[in-house]
């Protein structure tokens, strides 16, 4: 590295025999309030955030971050900070003595009179070999433990605490010495490597659009059907200072798609997360209508009714007689085709797909579906709104399911089968958390309900005997306390349901399948690589651009683990000449779909890339 680098520097800057003071405005993160921090005075803009992001990106700070941090606001704090990863406020850094004063305006001058005593004399400086006081380190450790059982296997926020603890511990140098170690160790490792590849894939995403594309202007939204998901999709909006207008049937259903919305700001207040000022700031936002005239002032109206193409096509008729030209018009629907609801309309150029995630004030990803006649302004400016409301979004094309929900069913498609050879749900989702997934497969299935996935089987004729059965005996999940796991007295915690057990058997053995120890491996075999090898699909058809927009579909939308990057990063990981091989014994075991090899995937294992780009 060419050398003064940011560590020299920031060396220098300490040990000077002139006071120095940073003058912090904007953002001071990572490397640039690593060497604020070696500077002897911070005094900050109000509007100024800081903070130690590295965490996200599967690092810790290098830059003696780690070291320098604790010394100013304690141990705890700094854990806290470098572990979250999340920047505070000028505010918050002065009540937590990292910023010596805060300036409202002005901040060049005023940071010189600081600096001249002018204000008042100049606190001494601290000795930065002085040791802090280890009496903090039961707490610390204590602490510490729950972040790392939170990390979920990730390894930059265990090594960030550890960082910390060793400022408490170790002199000075040794303790910025260690903290080399350990980050030069975080660099080289897979974790990091897949976080960083996740941050630019991110960023390629939202990407959509030449620069001079005229965005549309965007003013007042609609939403159509206060559901589950039209409520979240209203708040997301006006939780960014959009005004609504939300629709419904009637005066009743509006009533009740309202009162859930209060309902959420409510607890959001009641966690202290959201004021009370806040709340009613929002809630005014919000104008309930049953009448189609008053979505003539929105300029972009998403629809979230039913799923069901008749409803739909009837919805965008009436919106289409309504709304003005240039509205765009949006459907949030997971499975149906948007060319046919375009088509439905006097204007498919501005009908696109707004695929949110449940709860969708709070899931970060936005599928956009591009639609046949859809045009480049209304995707532009529906990526460009995305990001405004705090989404990731990703531009996907139509097929059943688009990119998530389609590989989704990949991942899904062995689930019964692997019951009834052998496997339990608790065992199956023991090996998803173990991967490093928020939760397995049949934990979200009795999360989100198990009666969609029947609903969606009877409409397409399939079948899926365990959870057919399931659902025929009133047994949805977590809302009827029973699933694939026993919910008892409004517990949220999945407890093993002998029955389900019994139930599993039972259908086995009438269809004279024997049961069998079925191990991990098995089970990533059959359930991760048919959803790699539809990802490969998925790109091949155009479905998705990039390989790295399914991994932030993935990562975003559905847990996949950060720190494997997503499906498409991992499977360089995991090695897909590996993949290739179990996928085609499966094929050969099954016959089924699924397990048919995708050319794409036996490109990728030729050139060792996607599309050019290099994998894992
Ligand atoms: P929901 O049943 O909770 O809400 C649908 C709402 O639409 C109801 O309140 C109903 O009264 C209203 N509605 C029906 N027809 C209407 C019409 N003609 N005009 C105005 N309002 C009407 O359903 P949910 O779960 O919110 O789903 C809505 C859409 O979102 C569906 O297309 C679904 O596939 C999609 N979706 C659902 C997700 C989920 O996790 N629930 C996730 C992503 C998308």
């Amino acid at each position: 590295m060419q050398q003064p680098d940011l560590r020299a520097i920031i060396a220098v800057l300490e040990t000077i025999a002139k006071p120095t003071v940073a003058a912090i405005y904007g953002t001071a993160l990572g490397g640039g309030l690593e060497l604020a921090l070696g500077c002897h005075f911070r005094v900050a803009d109000a509007g100024a955030r800081l903070g130690l992001p590295e965490v996200k990106l599967g690092l810790l700070p290098g830059g003696g971050g780690t070291v320098r941090l604790p010394r100013l606001i304690g141990p705890l704090k700094a854990l806290r900070m470098i572990v979250s990863g999340t920047p505070i406020d000028a505010a918050e850094a002065l009540a937590a003595a990292l910023v010596d004063a805060v300036f409202d305006g002005d901040l060049a001058a005023r940071a010189v009179r600081f600096a001249s005593g002018q204000d008042g004399p100049l606190a001494p400086v601290r000795d930065r070999n002085s040791r802090l006081d280890p009496a903090d380190l039961p707490d610390f450790d204590r602490q510490a433990a729950e972040l790392a059982k939170k990390a979920r296997g990730l390894e930059a926020p265990i090594a960030c605490a550890q960082s910390v603890r060793n400022a408490v511990t170790l002199p000075f140098e040794a303790a910025l010495a260690a903290e080399r170690e350990l980050f030069v160790k975080l660099v080289a490792g897979d974790q990091s490597r897949a976080q960083r590849h996740l941050f630019f894939a991110e960023r390629e995403a939202a990407k959509v659009g030449a620069k001079d594309i005229v965005r549309r202007k965007i003013a007042r939204v609609g939403v159509i059907g206060a559901g589950t998901m039209g409520g979240g999709i209203a708040m997301a909006f006006a939780n960014s200072g959009f005004p609504v207008t939300l629709l419904e049937t009637s005066r009743e259903a509006l009533q009740r798609g309202l009162a859930m919305i209060d309902k959420n700001y409510a607890v959001s207040v009641s966690r202290g997360s959201l004021s009370e000022a806040a709340k009613q700031q929002r809630l005014g936002l919000f104008k309930g209508s049953t009448d189609y005239g008053d979505l003539a002032d929105c300029d972009l109206i998403v629809e979230a009714v039913f799923e069901e193409m008749a409803v739909k096509k009837e919805v965008f008729g009436r919106l289409d007689a309504v709304a003005r030209p240039g509205a765009i018009l949006a459907t949030n629907t997971s499975y149906l085709d948007v060319n046919e609801i375009a088509a439905s309309t006097s204007r498919p150029q501005d009908v696109v797909g707004m695929h949110f995630f449940s709860p969708a004030n709070v899931m970060k990803l936005l599928e956009i579906v591009r639609a046949e006649k859809t045009v480049p302004d209304a995707l532009a400016t529906i990526a460009e709104l995305a990001r405004r409301i705090g989404k990731v979004p990703v531009v996907v094309g139509v097929c059943h399911g688009f990119v998530g929900n389609r590989m989704l069913s990949a991942r899904g498609a062995e689930s019964e089968a692997l019951l009834l050879e052998g496997a339990t749900p608790q065992q199956i989702d023991r090996v998803f958390t173990d991967f490093g997934w928020p939760m397995g497969p049949f934990q979200m299935s009795d999360l989100a309900g198990l009666d969609i996935g029947w609903r969606n089987r009877k409409a397409r004729g399939q079948t899926a005997v365990i959870a057919d059965t399931l659902c025929e005996q009133g047994h949805f999940g977590q809302k009827t306390g029973r699933g694939f796991y026993l919910y008892e007295n409004g517990s949220r915690t999945p407890a093993a349901d002998p029955e389900v057990e019994a139930l599993i058997r039972d259908k086995a053995a009438d269809r004279g399948i024997a049961p069998r120890a079925i191990g991990a491996e098995e089970i990533i075999e059959r359930t991760l690589y048919p959803m790699i090898n539809e990802g490969a699909k998925i790109l091949e058809e155009g479905i998705a651009a990039r390989a790295s927009d399914i991994d932030v579909v993935w990562v975003n939308g559905y847990g996949f683990p950060v720190g494997k990057g997503g499906p498409m990063f991992w499977a360089g990981l995991e090695g897909v000449d590996k993949i290739i091989g179990r996928l085609g014994h499966w094929h050969e075991r099954t016959g089924k779909d699924i397990f048919r090899v995708a050319p794409l995937l036996r490109q990728a294992a030729e050139t060792g890339s996607w599309e050019g780009k290099s994998m894992a």
